[in-house]
C-alpha cells in the first residue's frame, strides 16, 4: 500500500524503530528490497538519486518501482535522494516521488535555508514531503573512508538545526554525526549523543545517511536517540556483487540470467538483515 514518508515515519516514531530507505538503482535491487519487506512484513522506502541515473534513469526506475509494488500490502513510499537541482526535484515530483530530499549542505547556511523553502513550497503543490540536510556527510562510492573523516566541527549543530527546521518547514532532517556514504575501512566513531541533543529541540523525524556498515549496537543507540529513517545502499549492492563473484569463481560458463538471480538473492539477504536490525528484531 503506497503511503507518504510522513505516515511511515509516524509508525516508526510510535514503535521507536527506524525504516530503511534503500537506494535501488535497477530492477534487481528494487526486487530484493520488495521481496525482503514482504517476507518480514516491514514497511520500506525505495529511493533514487540523480547519481544513479547512469544505471537506470529516473523515469525508467519509477516504472520499475511502480510495477514491482503494484500488489504490495505493507506500507511503502518512493523517495528522491540527495539533489540540489530544483528542476530535477520537480521532475521527480511529476513522476510520483512523494518525498524529496533537497541537499544544500554544501551551500552557505542562508542559501540552504532559502533554497529549501523553495523546495518545500514546490513539494506542497504535489502533497509531497521534504527532507533537507545540515552538516557534512562525506561520500565515497567505493573508496576509503579514512580519507573522508569529517571533523566534528562539521557535524550538525543542534541550535542551527532548530532554527533551520523552524524557518524552512521541512518534514525530515538529515543530520551529520560522523557517518560516511560508502565503504568503511575503519570503524566509524559516531557522535550518537548529538542525535539526542538535536531531537530535544527539533520536532521532525531525524534521518541518518551512510547507514551501511554501522554496527548493530550503534544502530540501536541511534534509533533510541531519535533516528527514524536510515539510508542504506552500499553494503547491499556489495552483498549482491560478492554473491556473483563467488558464483563466477566456481563456474566456467556464465549465463547472465543466473547472475541476475544470484545478485537478487545476495541483496535480499542483506536487506532482510538490515530491516530486522532497524526494526529491532533478532538478526
Ligand atoms: P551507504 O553508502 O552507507 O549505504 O549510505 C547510503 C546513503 O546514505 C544514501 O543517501
Amino acid at each position: 500500500m503506497e503511503t507518504t514518508l510522513k505516515e511511515l515515519l509516524k509508525i516508526a516514531e510510535a514503535k521507536n524503530i527506524a525504516f530503511a530507505s534503500f537506494n535501488a538503482p535497477n530492477y534487481e535491487s528494487a526486487l530484493a528490497v520488495v521481496e525482503a519487506a514482504e517476507e518480514l512484513q516491514v514497511p520500506f522506502i525505495l529511493s533514487h538519486g540523480p547519481g544513479h541515473d547512469k544505471y537506470t534513469d529516473i523515469t525508467r526506475v519509477m516504472d520499475i518501482y511502480k510495477s514491482l509494488t503494484k500488489h504490495v500490502k505493507v506500507p511503502f513510499c518512493f523517495h528522491l535522494d540527495h539533489t540540489s537541482d530544483l528542476d530535477y526535484i520537480e521532475k521527480a515530483l511529476k513522476l510520483g516521488f512523494t518525498s524529496v530530499m533537497y541537499d544544500g549542505s554544501h551551500e552557505s547556511y542562508e542559501e540552504n535555508v532559502k533554497n529549501t523553502i523553495k523546495v518545500v513550497e514546490m513539494a506542497k503543490q504535489y502533497g509531497a514531503s521534504v527532507e533537507a540536510e545540515l552538516g557534512t556527510i562525506a561520500s565515497s562510492s567505493y573508496g576509503n573512508s579514512e580519507t573522508l573523516l569529517v571533523s566534528s566541527s562539521e557535524y550538525t549543530d543542534s541550535n542551527q538545526a532548530k532554527d533551520f527546521v523552524e524557518r524552512t518547514g521541512i518534514d525530515m532532517l538529515a543530520i551529520a554525526i560522523g557517518t560516511v556514504h560508502g565503504v568503511y575501512t575503519t570503524k566509524p566513531i559516531l557522535d550518537l549523543n548529538r542525535i539526542k541533543l538535536i531531537r530535544e529541540v527539533v520536532d521532525v523525524p531525524l534521518v541518518l545517511h551512510g547507514g551501511s556498515g554501522i554496527e548493530n549496537e550503534d544502530i540501536q543507540i541511534a534509533i533510541d536517540n531519535g533516528i527514524r529513517k536510515i539510508n542504506y545502499y552500499t553494503y547491499m549492492t556489495l552483498a549482491g556483487g560478492e554473491a556473483v563473484q563467488r558464483f563466477v569463481n566456481n563456474h566456467e560458463k556464465i549465463f547472465f540470467h543466473d547472475i541476475s538471480l544470484i545478485a537478487i538473492e545476495g541483496m535480499k539477504q542483506d536487506a532482510l538483515r538490515t530491516m530486522k536490525m532497524f526494526t529491532k528484531r533478532d538478526i
